[in-house]
């Protein structure tokens, strides 16, 4: 083998370990901070704080690295996801103390929540239709029909999650206040469809959805 073979697939095999696989057990001891505002179990109490229990792993991954890149103090604007009560939380983690923190979460069952009746129909037609006329696809394209998300894609479990978390993420995509959704700003052409009234029911319906 010539050198230059050899250094890459060492390179190819240290890049393999950086993504070394998260442990579960060993994120439990990792979250005692974050419980106060997520709950012991990712179930958080508090409707402006999102569950974090049965999200997919990759995804969590995905926001614990864009968190920690946008909202370290010096983070300049724009860049990865900013959270500012959790500023400079995720500075002191590593890598692997990320993965085994999404592999806990990813491992906790979620609870569920209920949608106001009166805007199931609105919000339901909306999450499984889209918006032709506009050319937006429906929720369940990516999200899964029952809400569960694709992990393999990293797309997110929405299912039972907090209604007043899920409207201002939409509103935080479609006003440009959150750009962590990839070069294809999948989630902001999404939201530049909607209407407040589409928010608001729509985040209804996936807080109930299980
Ligand atoms: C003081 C409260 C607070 C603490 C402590 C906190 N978080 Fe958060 N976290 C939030 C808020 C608020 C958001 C959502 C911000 C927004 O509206 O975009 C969030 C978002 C997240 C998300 C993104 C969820 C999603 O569905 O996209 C993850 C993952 C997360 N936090 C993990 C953690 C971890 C891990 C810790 C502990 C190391 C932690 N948080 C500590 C308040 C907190
Ligand atoms: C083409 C695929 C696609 C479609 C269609 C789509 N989404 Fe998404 N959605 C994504 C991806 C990818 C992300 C994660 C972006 C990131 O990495 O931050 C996401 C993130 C979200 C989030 C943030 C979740 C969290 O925990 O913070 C919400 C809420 C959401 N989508 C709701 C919707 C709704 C409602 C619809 C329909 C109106 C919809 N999405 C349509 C791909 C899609």
């Amino acid at each position: 083998m010539n050198k230059a073979l050899v250094s890459l697939l060492l390179t190819l095999g240290i890049t393999g370990m950086a993504h070394a696989a998260g442990d579960a057990a060993a994120g439990q001891n990792k979250v005692v901070m974050c419980g106060a505002c997520h709950g012991a179990d990712g179930n958080s109490a508090a409707p402006n704080f999102p569950k974090l229990a049965g999200q997919g792993e990759r995804y969590l991954l995905k926001q614990l690295q864009d968190i920690k890149a946008g909202s370290s103090p010096t983070a300049q604007p724009g860049v990865g996801r900013k959270v500012i009560e959790m500023t400079g939380l995720l500075d002191p983690l590593s890598e692997q103390d990320l993965a085994d923190i999404a592999a806990f979460y990813a491992s906790q069952k979620p609870t569920t929540g209920y949608a106001d009746p009166a805007l199931v129909e609105r919000g339901e037609a909306l999450f499984r239709g889209g918006k032709l006329d506009l050319g937006m696809p429906a929720c369940t394209g990516c999200h899964a029909p029952d809400g569960q998300g694709n992990d393999l894609a990293s797309y997110p479990r929405l299912a039972g999650q907090h209604a007043a978390y899920t409207a201002k993420q939409l509103t935080d995509f479609r006003e440009g206040n959150r750009m962590n959704d990839g070069e294809a700003a999948i989630m902001r052409s999404v939201a530049a469809k909607l209407s407040n009234k589409d928010i608001e029911a729509l985040s209804s319906y996936i807080q109930g959805l299980h």
